[in-house]
């Protein structure tokens, strides 16, 4: 087991290459993911299937820059998958606001939240950010991950919580913007966009095969 470029992900190779995070709170799953132990220390393992930020790691993506007791901005948490590994990695002092529009999905990030002290469950519809801005304070780190029509101008709503020089993880999913066009020509719109406004792309990658028709953008601000 090796610490990746990013500080709190760790990477087995082999085969193939299994991505962790060290379990804020040993003895417990959150997904189907799988527990290893290894000196005493305990590992969850990240699935590259069920979250864009692990197919994103399996694609080599660029360092996201997520440190210890950073506070996080999660866009479209759903039930917090993805989040419980940030959360792992943030530690008991960072927090992450996670967004979501459904109460279904809250509902399970809320009960997350009961047991992992640094998650904080906001039910906001992110199109709307002044309905939250007071319940929230300016970020680390965002991450958005929102299958709708207006992805990009939900980003860029958002972007204002983000420190200048924090960086942000945005997944596009190409179907929700244009079903009848060719993923990669909605990717290439949507970069030219994001440089349009100014906004430093550090990496893109398509995650094929790990989810069809998304890519993922890391930025700087
Ligand atoms: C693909 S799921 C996110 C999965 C999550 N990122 C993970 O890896 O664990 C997308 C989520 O976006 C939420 N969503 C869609 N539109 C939204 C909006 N306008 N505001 C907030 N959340 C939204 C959906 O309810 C859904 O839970």
């Amino acid at each position: 087991m090796e610490e990746t470029k990013d500080r709190g992900i760790y990477m087995e190779t082999g085969r193939r290459v299994r991505f962790y995070t060290i379990n804020l709170l040993p003895g417990q799953k959150v997904y189907d993911e799988r527990l290893f132990r290894e000196k005493g220390v305990e590992f969850r393992e990240w699935s590259v299937h069920k979250s864009k930020i692990g197919a994103g790691l399996a694609k080599n993506i660029c360092p996201l820059g997520i440190k210890e007791n950073d506070y996080v901005l999660y866009l479209g948490v759903a039930s917090g998958t993805t989040a419980s590994h940030l959360s792992d990695m943030i530690g008991l002092k960072g927090l992450i606001f996670g967004i979501d529009i459904a109460p279904r999905s809250l509902r399970d990030f809320y009960f997350l939240a009961k047991k992992r002290k640094n998650l904080v469950p906001i039910l906001a519809d992110c199109n709307k950010p002044d309905e939250y801005t007071n319940r929230i304070c300016m970020c680390d780190f965002l991450v958005q991950d929102i299958a709708q029509k207006n992805q990009v101008e939900i980003f860029l709503k958002n972007l204002k919580f983000l420190k200048q020089g924090g960086r942000a993880f945005l997944a596009i999913k190409a179907r929700s913007i244009d079903v009848t066009k060719n993923p990669r020509q909605i990717f290439e719109a949507v970069k030219r966009e994001l440089e349009q406004k100014k906004i430093k792309i550090l990496d893109y990658q398509s995650l094929d095969p790990f989810e069809k028709d998304h890519c993922v953008f890391v930025i700087e601000k």
